[in-house]
């Protein structure tokens, strides 16, 4: 699988190492909030959205070092959004990532926080990072360029929007085109978003950022596809979730609109599409080589 190459290992290694560390310094008073944040952030995550961050960084020529606070940044930010879809509220979940949810530890004022925390450590990260580049313009505008695609990627006019959708959704008869708008804001929005954030810190050119952009949205769009099937076939114990629960709660799904067949053919073409693009968009070749692998195991994944 996707953690045996020892290409991804590195990037994810890279993002391992800093993460947790690179949590905000809390006083004692917050002790809570901060063990909060970290217990999520500490769980066995396949890391993504960072991976692509820093793999699309190489793509373009960049050093996938500098571009580690992002990369964490944006972990931070899907760590958030797994701890507060989780709440009773939202999908109401117990098991994440193999452990009891955040809320079912620490009570669910202490998710919201911690999930409130992880978020705006995300921001203060990267504005940390800026600060540093103040003297270098084109350091700066590239640095500038990413966070703004992070922002807008996980926002109201992104993932929040699909979670809204998601959860309006919950109960109702929805058209294809719904689901769709559905999967490519919940979470299609942010994984391109980590993509193009990369790409624009490792200094790409327009073209090669249009041909990530598809590349992104087609990933995104099937990576939800195949979650959506892995919780009908899926077991707990690999899932590390509980499966079946799109089911029980009347969820807008791949395989409840379209079957589980169809899902599956639907996955197969969209990492076709998104395999096209990223051989469109140029740069380093064993880069793209990664990317193509990335995606076609991504879509064969067991959790
Ligand atoms: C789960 O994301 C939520 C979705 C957007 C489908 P991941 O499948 O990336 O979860 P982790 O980070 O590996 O646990
Ligand atoms: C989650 O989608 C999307 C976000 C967290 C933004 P799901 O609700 O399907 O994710 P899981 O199945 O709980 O991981
Ligand atoms: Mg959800
Ligand atoms: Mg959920
Ligand atoms: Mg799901």
């Amino acid at each position: 699988m996707i953690d045996d190459s020892p290409e991804f290992a590195r990037l994810k290694d890279l993002v391992e190492s800093s993460l947790v560390g690179l949590l905000p310094e809390v006083d004692g008073k917050s002790k809570t909030l901060f063990e909060a944040m970290r217990y999520t952030l500490r769980t066995p995550g396949k890391r993504i959205r960072p991976v692509l961050l820093l793999l699309a960084c190489e793509l373009a020529g960049g050093d996938a070092r500098e571009a580690a606070p992002y990369a964490c940044a944006v972990e931070f930010v899907h760590n958030y959004s797994l701890i507060h879809d989780d709440l009773p509220a939202m999908d109401d979940d117990d098991l994440r990532r193999g452990e009891p949810t955040n809320h079912k530890v620490y009570g669910e004022a202490m998710a919201i926080l911690a999930g409130d925390g992880l978020l705006s450590a995300a921001f203060e990260l990267i504005h940390k990072d800026y600060l540093l580049y103040l003297d270098d313009a084109a350091g700066l505008k590239r640095r500038i360029r990413a966070g703004a695609e992070i922002a807008r990627g996980c926002g109201c006019r992104g993932m929040i929007a699909g979670q809204v959708a998601d959860i309006e959704a919950e109960n109702r008869a929805v058209s294809a085109e719904m689901l769709d708008y559905i999967h490519i804001n919940k979470t299609a929005s942010l994984i391109r978003a980590a993509i193009l954030a990369g790409a624009y810190l490792g200094g790409a050119k327009p073209d090669m950022i249009e041909n990530l952009s598809v590349f992104g949205e087609n990933l995104g769009l099937s990576f939800q596809i195949a979650d959506d099937i892995l919780d009908v076939t899926g077991a707990a114990e690999t899932l590390g979730k509980t499966p079946g629960k799109d089911e029980r709660a009347h969820k807008a799904t791949y395989p409840s609109l379209h079957g589980t067949e169809a899902s599956y053919r639907r996955l197969g073409e969209l990492t076709e599409r998104a395999v096209h693009a990223i051989q469109r968009g140029g740069g380093d070749e064993g880069r793209v080589d990664l990317f193509i692998s990335l995606a076609r195991e991504l879509a064969r994944r067991t959790r």
